[in-house]
């Protein structure tokens, strides 16, 4: 701070002030400016785009009543269109999410808290790296596993970090390329605990695009990155598309940075999602999904009464920051479904879900 005071009071001598006032005004402001895509980015989303409605197209929808359908060959198997593709024939709605080594733990604690609920087969895991692929898919064979086997991506990733961000940039693409290929979505997160499934009353909403969860305390004008369903309509095609694009351009801005490096909590895919959805972005029809019945971290930080009160079918682990302060709160709110073999707290889960 006495470094630039100094400068400007020197370079003010020189009759330049304004110019360095500006540079300094413009350069704590471009936070707060969507990162503009460059002409390379674009050729990759277009790309993405239709390879996704190629796939469509070569792979028609498997169809229980023709035989013919049931021998297409998918030549990559671990191709995640195919993977997706499958579970949506069957169960309609994919359940994707995605995960790294670090947050494995979080993985199975879910993975047992929601084991009686029906779900496992719609659920399609992306995973960081080949490990946790390898041993989800030993431990949880029901569920459908992918990875990208992405080097930059292991170990704790901090929220609003670079290592962070460009997993979310990963994240938001493969969603864009399941979207484009017609299949539906529903986005979550593994720190997350179900007292009983949303799923088949997300399925039965008709006439929107997108169903959202408001963020607690922005008056429903954030609304979360990590638990969103996308229907496949055109608008919420057109509008995941322009998340992706935002977020492809702010991807190729931190492109240099190292992992650790802090990002402005105005540059990520919740935040530019919000924005589109605040201006009715492609003539959305949004949803909301209410935070009493769909809560946030902040449902822990309720005084007893009200949460007594309080029926919740998820509760977001979220507003803590880190990982092992996640476990921790899980943990002390008996919201921690494994032992530390990693097997199932059965017993536990049956205490907390809803009969
Ligand atoms: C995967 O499983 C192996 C064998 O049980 C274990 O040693 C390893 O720590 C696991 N890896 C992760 C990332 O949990
Ligand atoms: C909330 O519920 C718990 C468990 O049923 C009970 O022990 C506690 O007294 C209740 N607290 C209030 C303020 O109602």
């Amino acid at each position: 701070m006495m470094m630039r005071v100094k400068q400007i009071v020197m370079l003010s001598v020189l009759g330049v002030a304004c110019t360095v006032l500006f540079v300094s005004f413009r350069a704590t402001n471009t936070t707060n400016e969507i990162p503009q895509i460059s002409d390379e980015g674009k050729v990759q989303l277009e790309k993405l785009v239709s390879k996704s409605i190629k796939f469509s197209k070569d792979v028609p929808e498997p169809n229980a009543k023709s035989k013919a359908n049931t021998n297409v060959i998918i030549e990559d198997d671990n191709h995640i269109l195919a993977v997706a593709k499958r579970i949506s024939s069957r169960y309609r709605t994919v359940l994707v999410t995605m995960v790294n080594d670090a947050y494995l733990s979080f993985t199975y604690s879910w993975l047992c808290n929601t084991k009686n609920m029906d779900i496992h087969k719609s659920v399609l895991i992306i995973t960081t790296d080949k490990v946790s692929k390898d041993n989800l898919t030993r431990d949880w064979p029901e569920i459908s596993v992918v990875s990208m086997d992405w080097s930059t991506s292991h170990g704790d990733q901090t929220y609003s970090q670079v290592g962070y961000v460009k997993i979310m940039v990963k994240r938001t693409e493969m969603l864009l390329s399941m979207l484009m290929a017609d299949i539906e979505i529903f986005l979550f997160e593994v720190d997350c605990l179900w007292l009983a499934n949303p799923i088949p009353e997300f399925q039965k909403i008709e006439g929107y695009d997108i169903l959202v969860n408001p963020v607690a305390g922005t008056g429903e004008k954030v609304y979360a990155g990590g638990f969103l369903y996308l229907f496949k309509t055109d608008k919420a095609k057109k509008l995941w598309k322009k998340v992706t694009e935002d977020m492809i351009a702010l991807g190729e801005k931190i492109s240099s940075k190292s992992d650790k490096t802090a990002v402005s909590e105005a540059d990520n895919d919740q935040q530019y999602l919000s924005r589109l959805l605040n201006q009715k972005y492609a003539d959305i029809k949004m949803k909301l999904l209410p935070l009493d019945v769909y809560a946030d971290g902040q449902w822990y930080k309720l005084p007893e009464d009200k949460r007594n009160q309080s029926h919740p079918i998820v509760i977001n682990n979220n507003w803590v920051v880190g990982n092992k302060a996640k476990i921790e709160r899980a943990k002390k709110w008996k919201h921690w479904f494994i032992h530390d073999d990693l097997t199932c707290d059965m017993d536990l889960v049956k205490k907390v879900v809803y009969k």
